[in-house]
């Protein structure tokens, strides 16, 4: 069995209750590794969840760290602005940024661990060169835009692949989308330690019980 501690999970606040997200939060806050908070634009991807100042408040009021999953076009200088105000760890698009080295090298510059996120379409081969700029892939097992839509299992070789680019390097490997107690085991299989869910924690009867249950299920591996 794997070591618990190796295994991440960030449930996704994207479909939980918004009128009452910070007590959303607290019911899952002890028992989850980091908050998982979707931003989107309605340009990157056909959806609007947060803007600027709705997430700093988000993310300012949130008791464990938060991972910021910006799904947003003009990420190069929007990425600096959530390192700024403290989020944990900013995560950018790579089809969406003009520079991603740099943009990575900025956010740790400014105190923040580093994520590159690929969509589905996006080979990480084409990419590898970055693994020294980044302290978290984060390989989409759906396309983004929307929660709860269907694990893309045709993803894992992606993580497979993206494992053995990691090699010993401390880097986490995330996936996003889909994730249940039926696919999480499968990603875990593949080599991810790091994952989100949204509609999994947030539709259970218990979610705090639910992150329980998926990171057992996870280690059982
Ligand atoms: C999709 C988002 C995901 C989403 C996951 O674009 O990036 O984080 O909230 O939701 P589930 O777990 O329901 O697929
Ligand atoms: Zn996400």
């Amino acid at each position: 069995m794997a070591n618990l501690q190796e295994i991440r999970i960030s449930p996704s606040v994207l479909n939980a209750d918004r009128d009452n997200l910070q007590h959303e939060i607290s019911i899952i806050a002890e028992v989850s590794d980091l908050i998982h908070l979707d931003i989107m634009d309605d340009k990157f991807v056909p959806n609007f969840s947060w803007d600027f100042t709705s997430a700093e408040t988000i993310i300012k009021g949130c008791p464990i760290p938060v991972d910021a999953h910006l799904m947003i076009e003009d990420v190069d200088r929007l990425a600096l602005d959530y390192a700024a105000i403290g989020t944990a760890s900013v995560t950018i698009h790579v089809e969406a940024s003009k520079s991603p080295r740099a943009t990575l090298k900025s956010i740790r510059s400014a105190g923040s661990s580093a994520g590159l996120a690929l969509k589905p379409g996006t080979d990480i081969t084409d990419y590898e060169d970055l693994v020294d700029v980044v302290d978290m892939f984060l390989i989409m097992t759906v396309e983004p835009g929307f929660g709860g839509q269907s694990f893309m299992g045709d993803m894992m070789q992606k993580v497979r692949n993206t494992r053995k680019i990691i090699g010993d390097r401390p880097i986490w490997l995330q996936v996003d989308g889909g994730i249940s107690l039926d696919t999480i085991a499968i990603a875990r299989e593949a080599g991810a330690d790091t994952f989100v869910a949204g509609s999994a924690v947030f539709n259970s009867s218990d979610p705090a019980e639910m992150v329980k249950i998926l990171r057992q299920r996870a280690a059982s591996i």
